[in-house]
C-alpha cells in the first residue's frame, strides 16, 4: 500500500498575518517548482488562518488550525469551534499536541472529544501522541502511546477514522534538536499501525497516515521519511522558513 506523504508545518505561536504573508509568499514561489505528489499543509495561528486560506486559494497547499474547542458554539471565551475553522476554509486541525497536553491540561478525554468534533465537521484531525523522556527511559513508551491512540479514537467509527491522521511526536524530540533515530521512529510507527489494525482492520491501518514530528529538518528528513511506516512529517521550527520546509517537501517528493 502506498500512502501519499503529508508534509505539515505546525507554526505554533509564530507568524501573525504580516509574517504569515511573507512566509507564504516565499513558500508559494519555491513550491511552484515542485511536482504535486506530496500533500502539503500549513497550520498557522488562528488570526492568520483566513488570510492563509485566501492567499493559498489557487495552490494545492492546504491550511489547518492548531487547536479547536469540542463544542459548536456558546459561552467559551477565547475558544474557536470546529465549525468556525471549517467555515474559514481549513480542512485539517491539529489535536492533542503535547504542548496543549502539557501547558493547557488537555487530557486524553478532551483529545477524544476534539477529534470526534473535528471529524463531525469534516476536518481531518492530526492527532498527536508521544511519550516523555522519563517514560521512554522507564520502557513505558509503547504502553503510553497505545493508551493515547486508543483514548483519542474512542468511539470513532470505521468510516470516520479514515479521515484521521496520527502524528507520533516524542516529547523529548520536540524543539530540542534531538531526533528519534529512524529505527526508533519506524518501531513506534509500526506499533501504532498494529494498534490501529486491532481497533479497526488491517486495510484501515494500512491506509491511515502516521506522521513523525520532533526536530525533523532537511538533514534528517530523508532517513526518517524512508522508513516504511513514516508517511510524512509534522514540522515545527523548520516549517517557519520557506527554504527548509520546501527542502523537506522536495525530499518527500523524491522518495515518492
Ligand atoms: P520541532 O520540529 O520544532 O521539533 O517541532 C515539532 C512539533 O512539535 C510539531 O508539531
Amino acid at each position: 500500500m502506498t500512502r501519499q506523504f503529508l508534509i505539515a508545518g505546525n507554526w505554533k505561536m509564530n507568524c501573525g498575518p504580516a509574517d504569515a504573508a511573507e512566509l507564504l509568499e516565499n513558500l508559494k514561489k519555491q513550491k511552484q517548482e515542485l511536482a504535486d505528489v506530496v500533500d502539503v499543509l500549513v497550520c498557522p495561528p488562528f488570526v492568520s488562518l483566513s488570510m492563509s486560506v485566501n492567499y493559498l486559494h489557487e495552490t494545492d497547499i492546504q491550511v489547518g488550525a492548531q487547536n479547536l474547542h469540542f463544542e459548536d458554539e456558546g459561552a467559551y471565551t477565547g475558544e474557536v469551534s470546529a465549525r468556525m475553522i471549517a467555515e474559514s476554509g481549513c480542512n485539517y486541525v491539529i489535536v492533542g499536541h503535547s504542548e496543549r497536553r502539557q501547558y493547557f491540561g488537555e487530557t486524553d478525554e478532551i483529545v477524544n472529544r476534539k477529534a470526534r468534533k473535528a471529524l463531525e465537521h469534516r476536518l481531518a484531525p492530526v492527532i498527536c501522541v508521544g511519550e516523555s523522556l522519563d517514560q521512554r527511559k522507564n520502557e513505558k513508551h509503547h504502553s503510553v502511546v497505545e493508551e493515547q491512540v486508543k483514548a483519542a479514537l474512542n468511539e470513532v467509527g470505521h468510516s470516520e477514522v479514515l479521515d484521521a491522521v496520527i502524528a507520533y511526536e516524542p516529547i523529548w524530540a520536540i524543539g530540542t534538536g534531538e531526533t528519534a533515530t529512524p529505527g526508533q521512529a519506524q518501531e513506534m510507527h509500526a506499533h501504532i499501525r498494529t494498534i490501529l489494525a486491532e481497533m479497526y482492520t488491517d486495510e484501515i491501518a494500512a491506509s491511515l497516515r502516521i506522521l513523525y514530528g520532533g526536530s525533523m529538518k532537511p538533514h534528517n528528513a530523508e532517513e526518517l521519511l524512508s522508513q516504511d511506516d513514516v508517511d510524512g512529517g509534522l514540522i515545527g521550527g523548520a516549517s517557519l522558513k520557506a527554504e527548509s520546509f520546501t527542502e523537506i517537501i522536495t525530499i518527500a517528493e523524491n522518495l515518492s
